[in-house]
């Protein structure tokens, strides 16, 4: 315990939990308390009882403890009660895979929040199986489009009509093979696990109807890479004449240089009130009608490797015909992949399900499927050349765009700057694959970024600057559980079965 003494400010820890899904409530307030308190108490213990470890170019272990302290900070202070803001005012509300990530973050030095932040990212999933890219728990004028513009109609007013990238299954793994306290982690898992396949078996009734193996977005929302080069092309479908006026809130929080366009927030509006005619109900329907339809790299090398770690947690939980079931994804997935290689370019590509093209744009997700353990050996190697390239043109690993493009702008949102999440991924693949030095380049990189411009939302990979939001959750979440080499817990863990499909 030595070692929590260095953090006076973080303790006492208050375990106060206000949220609408506070655990145990039946269970009284001083047992909730306590219980919460042991929680806690391990993890810290956990967290901060590893010793310094040498590691070349890494940075002074003083230093690293602050980001550490400030990661922790940033956690805390966009904690609403149950559920993490990305951050204050640009993003009010709960998103779906940065909670997600957020509660692998929390995870590292306190088990019982992360489950919390899962719970609540649950709270409101849809009767079809769908989890929303936005839980609106609070009301907020600070974020256009909020509740009073979806106006879903499954739980009024509550979420986004639309998915996003499912990282959940992957944090819910990562805490129940690491948990300190397995038996209350089996509680939650055993309780989790139904609503995460339900979730899946959404992807694929919703978005694969053809049973192709791969699914669509509807929408660049759905991808998280919202402003990608990838889908220009296939976001030149007609503007709504008849849209409504409306005041964008995210340029009063960042600068215009920094975000879409209003060309592309009318296409993005388009598309909502599009599926707003269609009540958002009939996913059958809307995945005909939308003028947007593609298959997208990064929600299906997320959800490749989240179906790995879901079929490691029915084994965990005896669940065979679930099992089956995820393994039948997992080949069909491998096959559909098949369809998104440019052998030319040597890179995965996204499709336009509409024209059946590739997309022409080289982007970060290129090399997610390396994440997804998804690539053959010989892909591997063709995108490890790519990258290197990639590199050659920038300072720091990986820009969101291929610096060789034309469209790269090292400060625009998803065409160009770096995201941490990204990162990890990438370099988490990586090592997959033997490329262990490149993956260390990819950590190294972020470290210096995160030193020298903070918890930004995203940095620029010219000059190393901070982007976008700032005190932002998923980055703090990326430096406890992967950049932090105290950390005894990271998100780094092995990529699980069934088979390796690298040949
Ligand atoms: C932006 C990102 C999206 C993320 C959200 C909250 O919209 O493009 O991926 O979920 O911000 O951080």
């Amino acid at each position: 315990m030595a070692e929590i003494a260095r953090y006076p400010s973080l303790l006492p820890l208050t375990g106060k939990v206000d949220g609408p899904t506070a655990r145990a409530a039946s269970a009284g307030p001083a047992k909730q308390d306590k219980d919460h308190a042991l929680w806690r108490e391990k993890s810290l213990r956990r967290l901060f009882s590893i010793g310094h470890i040498e590691h070349e170019n890494e940075l002074e272990q003083s230093t690293r403890d602050q980001i550490v302290k400030d990661s922790m900070e940033v956690l805390r202070s966009n904690d609403r009660g149950g559920y993490t803001v990305p951050a204050e005012g640009l993003y009010p509300f709960q998103w779906n895979w940065d909670s997600a990530i957020v509660a692998a973050g929390w995870a590292v030095f306190d088990e019982l929040r992360a489950w919390e932040e899962l719970e609540t990212l649950f709270s409101d999933q849809w009767k079809d199986g769908m989890v929303a890219s936005i839980n609106f728990h609070k009301f907020s004028k600070t974020y256009f489009p909020g509740p009073e513009i979806w106006g879903t109609p499954e739980n009024p007013s509550k979420t986004s009509g639309i998915s996003q990238p499912p990282v959940a299954a992957l944090s819910a793994r990562f805490m129940y093979e690491h948990t300190a306290h397995p038996v209350e982690a089996k509680k939650n898992i055993e309780d989790l696990f139904p609503k995460i396949l339900a979730w899946h078996r959404w992807w694929y009734k919703a978005r694969d109807p053809n049973n192709t193996g791969v699914v669509a977005i509807l929408h660049p929302w759905e991808s998280g890479m919202d402003n990608s080069p990838a889908w220009d092309e296939s976001m030149t479908f007609p503007i709504d004449p008849t849209l409504p006026p409306y005041e964008r809130q995210d340029l009063t929080h960042v600068n215009a240089n920094m975000r879409p366009t209003k060309d592309t927030y009318d296409r993005y509006l388009t598309l909502l009130y599009r599926f707003k005619r269609e009540n958002f109900y009939d996913p059958d329907k809307l995945y005909e009608i939308s003028p947007f339809r593609v298959t997208d790299l990064c929600v299906n090398s997320i959800l490749f490797r989240a179906n790995r770690d879901l079929r490691w947690l029915a084994l965990q939980l005896g669940k065979t015909d679930a099992v089956a079931e995820i393994e039948g994804w997992l080949d069909n997935g491998f096959e559909g992949f098949k369809k998104l290689w440019d052998e030319e370019a040597g890179l995965f590509k996204c499709q336009d399900q509409i024209t059946g093209k590739l997309e022409d744009a080289a982007i970060s997700a290129a090399f997610l499927p390396l994440f997804a353990g998804v690539a053959t050996r010989e892909q591997a190697a063709r995108l490890v050349e790519n990258l290197s390239t990639w590199l050659k043109h920038v300072k720091y690993s990986v820009p969101s765009l291929d610096p060789q493009d034309p469209r790269f702008e090292q400060l625009r949102y998803w065409r160009g700057p770096i995201w941490l999440i990204i990162n990890w991924m990438i370099s988490n693949g990586l090592r997959h694959y033997g490329y262990d030095k490149l993956a260390d380049r990819i950590r190294n990189d972020s470290i210096e970024l995160t030193n020298k411009a903070g918890l930004r939302e995203y940095f620029d990979p010219v000059t190393g600057d901070g982007a976008g939001g700032t005190k932002f959750s998923w980055t703090a979440a990326m430096c406890l559980g992967w950049l932090d080499r105290n950390a005894v817990i990271a998100i780094g863990h092995k990529m699980s079965g069934p088979k390796d499909y690298l040949n």
